[in-house]
């Protein structure tokens, strides 16, 4: 056997010499000096680029209101607060999703009801849904995996049969489309995650979408320390400024949104680019046994966060053996995720177990997400085939 065929884990050559991540921002020149340019501005903290960066992401989603936070966690935990969630409540989710999801629930003292996945497409199932409802439920929280939309219509019609709120978690998802409709779009409102493996970056950033003025109004106030600043007959004292509740500080920075404008004017180039690395992987894994590609619904027109494909026995080893083979090569390749119902934290404060969702676990046993980012050059993407190849090769 040929050095070249002879996988890293079994003491063949790394098939690269520097690690490369599953995902990773692309920051341009134009990016760099609308921050440059950001840095010599009057305002360094929340300011008017803000205020443009959110206008931006508003028109672009195409609803009325955009309000930027530090994190999509921090979208998420407003929106939940904003939505009323509280103790006693119950809000359904996704257990195939990053906790922040849930937490939208937790941080407000309700309670997190997971509803098991669709097999193929690992978003919520409506049906499971609709078995998880109970006097108790407020809301639901479907999360777009990958960036391939949930079923929208579905959600809403479970939503307006039991006046349910609901808050998507399209962190995955800018960029993506559902019957042609931006996600994001849709009622009640929507988080987005900025972080730098996710479709556009700001460094750290997250942001809330709606078109519902009232909600926007509370995520707004929230997020400043809950304050008013001019309140009702203190007009000619301008100092006057009270705290109105326990609001946050999850002030955003004009540096992050001029990074996040220039960042969204370039999004249907990195959607372009990502569509190219998916077409040229599935050219090249189409024919390998027990590698199994996602499944794409015909109404969605997805920006690809993830590129999460599916291994079983028939690849030659299975998927715990296929990580640490690839991180052997030094590519980071990642798990999305190990279901919310593994968790210590929701096992123990919520009583969730193992084996209660057997789609999510059945997805959780053999994902894996491969390196995918508009930055990734033609010799990488060739370099990332070649190595699932040689471990495709070696254990069969
Ligand atoms: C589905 C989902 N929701 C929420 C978050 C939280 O976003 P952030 O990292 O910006 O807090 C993430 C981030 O990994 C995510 O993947």
């Amino acid at each position: 056997m040929s050095d070249d065929a002879l996988p890293a884990i079994e003491g063949g050559t790394p098939i690269f010499e520097d690690g490369i991540g599953y995902g990773g921002q692309s920051i341009s020149e134009a990016d760099k000096q609308a921050v440059f340019e950001a840095l010599e501005g009057d305002y360094i903290t929340r300011g008017p680029t803000v205020e443009k960066f959110e206008a931006a992401v508003a028109d672009y989603v195409g609803v009325d209101h955009a309000i930027a936070v530090t994190s999509g966690t921090a979208a998420l935990h407003l929106a939940g607060k904003a939505a009323g969630f509280g103790p006693g409540d119950e809000v359904i989710t996704t257990p195939l999703t990053f906790a922040s999801t849930a937490h939208a629930a937790v941080y407000n003292d309700a309670t997190p009801v997971f509803a098991d996945v669709k097999r193929d497409t690992r978003n919520l199932d409506p049906e499971a849904v609709r078995d998880q409802i109970t006097e108790d439920t407020a809301g639901l929280i479907p999360m777009h995996f990958a960036g391939q939309p949930c079923e929208v219509d579905e959600m809403l019609d479970i939503a307006d049969e039991h006046d349910l709120t609901v808050i998507w978690d399209a962190c995955h998802a800018i960029g993506s489309t559902w019957r042609e409709k931006p996600a994001g779009s849709h009622r009640n409102a929507a988080v987005f995650s900025f972080h730098p493996v996710k479709n556009i970056t700001t460094a750290e950033g997250g942001m809330v979408v709606t078109d519902d003025e009232k909600f926007a109004e509370r995520v707004r106030s929230l997020r400043s320390f809950d304050m008013e600043y001019s309140p009702e007959g203190h007009e000619d004292e301008p100092w006057f400024q009270v705290t109105e509740g326990v609001g946050y500080n999850y002030n955003v920075t004009d540096l992050q949104a001029a990074l996040g404008l220039s960042q969204l004017d370039r999004i249907d180039s990195f959607k372009q680019r990502r569509k190219e690395i998916i077409a040229r992987y599935e050219e090249a894994f189409s024919d390998i046994p027990g590698l199994h590609l996602p499944t794409v619904k015909n109404d969605v027109d997805p920006m690809w966060h993830l590129f999460a494909v599916e291994i079983d026995e028939e690849f030659g080893c299975d998927r715990k053996q296929f990580v640490n083979a690839m991180h052997a090569e030094n590519i980071y390749v990642q798990v999305h995720y190990v279901p919310l119902n593994y968790h210590p934290l929701f096992q123990e404060r919520f009583g969730y177990e193992e084996g209660q969702f057997p789609n999510a676990e059945a997805i959780y046993d053999g994902i894996v997400s491969l390196p995918l980012y508009p930055s990734m050059d033609g010799e990488t993407e060739e370099a990332v085939i070649r190595a699932v190849q040689r471990i495709h090769q070696y254990y069969t």
